[in-house]
Parts: structure tokens; C-alpha cells; sequence
């Protein structure tokens, strides 16, 4: 079973999706950590000259969920804050528009999801990757909030960065995720819209679970 919330970045998909995973003991899944480790691959390659679409191919990822942080393993070694530095932040949105990388991403998650009950984030999810999923959410924010939001988490971690240099971040990324030929940032038919602007984080929590836990009943 699988539930799934896309939105822009910042919007408080990921941070939301991981604390429902962990009150209903299911499983996380953060798709846009798989395209920072596809972007960090990209960014290896170009500084050691190699092909990017073979470094990928011949690249063992793996990812689980754990103590409230999802991890993500890249050749064996864990690269679960090396993706958030803003160097990838930078480079992921064009490393995202490549229909190969996206491929390549979509055939790990479905893989992935075969058995248990996953929550997931994304930008596509409930149209592209997963368009039965059996609930789907859209979640928005204002842009100023979103950056305050990623600014206060990205400080948390000792990142020089500035609200200027993670709102033009955050901009450019929604811009370049709407408009992409592939499989763009796009709120399904089917999700329910949730604007976080107003909300606590514990009222986001508390009403997505809700509906989570409605499902899980009703399938149980
Ligand atoms: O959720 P995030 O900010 O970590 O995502 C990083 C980037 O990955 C985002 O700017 C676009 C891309 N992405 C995507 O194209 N499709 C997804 N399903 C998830 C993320």
C-alpha cells in the first residue's frame, strides 16, 4: 500500500510524510533524496572526467528508514547529509529533468514498495510513478515560509547559507521542477490539497495520519 504527498520544496512534505511514518510504525520513502544521490553521481563524474550514465548504471544505492531519518547508502558508504549540502541542492533540479535519471529512479522506488505500507514524497508521485496510489496529497506553502523553513534546517546542520541564496534555491527548483518536459511537479486530479502556510506541524501530522489510519482500517 502506498500513500503518497508531492508539492514544491519546502512545502513540509518530507518532515510531515517521516513523522506520520513514524506515529503509524509504516515505512518512509523520500524520492528526492534518490535524485540528490543521482546528483551527487553526477557531480563525481564531472570531476573525474567519467560518463554520468555509466557511473549511475554501475552505482549500488541503497536506502532505508531509521530512527526518524531516512537513509541513503551510496556504494556502501552512508551519504544521508552529504546530499542535503547546497552544492547538491544547486545541481539537482537539472540532474532531475533527465528522463534516464528519472527512470533509473522511478524502478528503485517501484522495487522498494512491493510489500508493507509506505509513505512517500515527492514531486510526481501521484501522477507519474505511483497514479494508483491509494491516497494521494498535494502540499503548498508560501515561498517565504518555505525558505524560512529549509533556512532554519540547513543552519541546524552548520550550513553557511543565507534566506536570500535558499529563497532563490527554493524559486529556481519550483520553476525548473513545474515546467520540465518530464514528468513535472503537477498536482494530481485525485489529491487532496493541503496548505501548510496556516497549519502547525502537529495539525499536518494529526490530519494526514487521520486519513492514513482511515485506509489502513478499511483495507485491513
Ligand atoms: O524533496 P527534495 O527537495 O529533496 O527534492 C530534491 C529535488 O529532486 C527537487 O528539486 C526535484 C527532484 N525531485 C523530482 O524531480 N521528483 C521527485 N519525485 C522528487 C524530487
Amino acid at each position: 500500500m502506498i500513500v503518497v504527498i508531492d508539492g514544491p520544496a519546502g512545502s513540509g512534505k518530507s518532515s510531515t510524510a517521516r513523522a506520520v511514518a513514524e506515529r503509524l510504525k509504516i515505512q518512509f520513502l523520500d524520492s528526492g533524496a534518490l535524485y540528490r544521490v543521482a546528483t551527487l553521481i553526477y557531480l563525481n563524474s564531472q570531476n573525474n572526467g567519467d560518463s554520468f550514465f555509466d557511473a549511475l548504471k554501475e552505482s549500488d544505492i541503497s536506502f532505508y528508514f531509521k530512527e526518524k531519518k531516512f537513509h541513503v547508502l551510496l556504494n556502501h558508504s552512508d551519504v544521508s547529509d552529504e546530499i542535503r549540502a547546497m552544492h547538491v541542492a544547486n545541481a539537482v533540479s537539472t540532474v532531475a529533468a533527465m528522463p534516464e535519471v528519472r527512470a533509473f529512479v522511478n524502478a528503485l522506488m517501484r522495487q522498494a514498495v512491493q510489500s508493507g505500507i509506505y509513505i512517500a514524497d515527492g514531486r510526481d508521485l501521484g501522477t507519474a510513478v505511483f497514479p494508483d496510489a491509494e491516497l494521494k496529497f498535494f502540499m503548498i506553502a508560501d515561498l517565504d515560509e518555505r525558505a524560512r523553513r529549509r533556512l532554519s534546517e540547513l543552519e541546524a546542520k552548520g550550513e553557511q547559507t543565507t534566506f536570500d541564496e535558499v529563497r532563490k534555491n527554493i524559486e529556481d527548483r519550483d520553476l525548473k521542477d513545474s515546467s520540465r518536459a518530464s514528468d513535472p511537479l503537477k498536482q494530481a486530479d485525485d489529491a487532496i490539497l493541503v496548505n501548510t502556510s496556516g497549519l502547525t506541524f502537529e495539525d499536518q501530522v494529526q490530519m494526514i495520519s487521520e486519513h492514513v489510519q482511515q485506509l489502513i482500517a478499511k483495507n485491513a
